[in-house]
């Protein structure tokens, strides 16, 4: 099969031929139709879970997608988290334990957004329902994955958003959700905006600031839900084929970028 992958921790991606993986005990073999990018995915290559997590190599990165399972012919979306790390969704094939955050997918909404959902939308509804009854909420990186579907999704729930993108000015509100800071004193100085403060990235020293998602099944069947619905547009950057997807982690503007098997 082909996939996209580092050779080494920091390498640049590359167009590889691999082995198909083959199903453990427990564990689901998928045909993917299609892979979303998220910068989990990029900071996973750059080795930010060396310390903590086997790897192997070459190390296929990602974690968000869509497919049909061998064998049985479900068509799941979700998130496909796998040990080691390295056997990730930017490939035509993944094998991942059955338990992941997995949903049906469902006949009429389309792989490549299905891809695009799981870890930034269901980090979007998680950290909106965290903002329990604040009238307002500053969203800083509101075009990215997480910030486009948080936007949605609060203003929804009925809440005054404003939107924070490059060179726009903070303002005070009730809550703040902060998806940019990667260091502690420029999220704590976005924090004093508001007296309800997350950030996304575990810079605070006050860890109920931290925010970290956790996601289900109940989740995913939402925000497919939402989409068929109407109710919530999937902003999708850039759709590329697999043999042309070694630049994914290039950035190519706002929303998502989704790689088509
Ligand atoms: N803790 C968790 O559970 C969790 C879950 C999901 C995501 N995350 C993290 O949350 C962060 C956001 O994720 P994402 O998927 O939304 O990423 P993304 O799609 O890359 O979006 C980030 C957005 O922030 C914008 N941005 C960057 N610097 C900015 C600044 N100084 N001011 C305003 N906007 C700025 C980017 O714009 P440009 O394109 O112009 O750079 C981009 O639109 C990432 O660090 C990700 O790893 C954490």
């Amino acid at each position: 099969m082909w996939g996209i992958a580092a050779a080494d921790f920091g390498a640049e991606l590359q167009l590889v031929e691999l082995p198909e993986p083959q199903a453990g005990p427990d564990e689901l073999k998928v045909r993917m139709f299609a892979a979303s990018v998220n910068p989990f995915d990029r900071k996973v290559v750059n080795g930010m879970l060396r310390e903590s997590a086997e790897h192997r190599f070459p190390l296929v990165p990602g974690t968000d997608g869509a497919g049909e399972v061998v064998g049985s012919g479900e068509r799941i979306f979700g998130t496909f988290f796998h040990r080691p790390v390295g056997g990730g969704t930017y490939a035509e094939y993944v094998t991942v334990p059955a338990q992941n955050v997995l949903a049906p997918l469902p006949e009429d909404l389309d792989p490549a957004v299905a891809a695009a959902l799981p870890t930034a939308g269901m980090t979007a509804l998680q950290l909106v329902e965290s903002l329990g009854d604040a009238k307002s909420v500053v969203v800083i990186g509101p075009n990215g994955g997480v910030g486009s579907f948080a936007v949605q999704i609060a203003r929804a729930a009925g809440k005054d958003v404003i939107p924070v993108g490059r060179g726009d000015s903070l303002v005070e509100a009730d809550a703040l959700i902060d998806l940019v800071s990667t260091d502690r004193s420029s999220f704590e100085a976005n924090a004093r905006y508001a007296p309800l403060a997350f950030n996304t990235n575990y810079v605070s020293s006050d860890n109920a600031q931290n925010f970290g998602m956790k996601g289900s099944r109940e989740m995913l069947v939402r925000l497919a839900s939402m989409v068929q619905a109407g109710d919530l547009s999937v902003p999708i950057a850039r759709r590329v084929p697999l043999r042309d997807a070694a630049d994914v982690f290039a950035g190519h503007g706002p929303g998502k970028t989704v790689i088509i098997m």
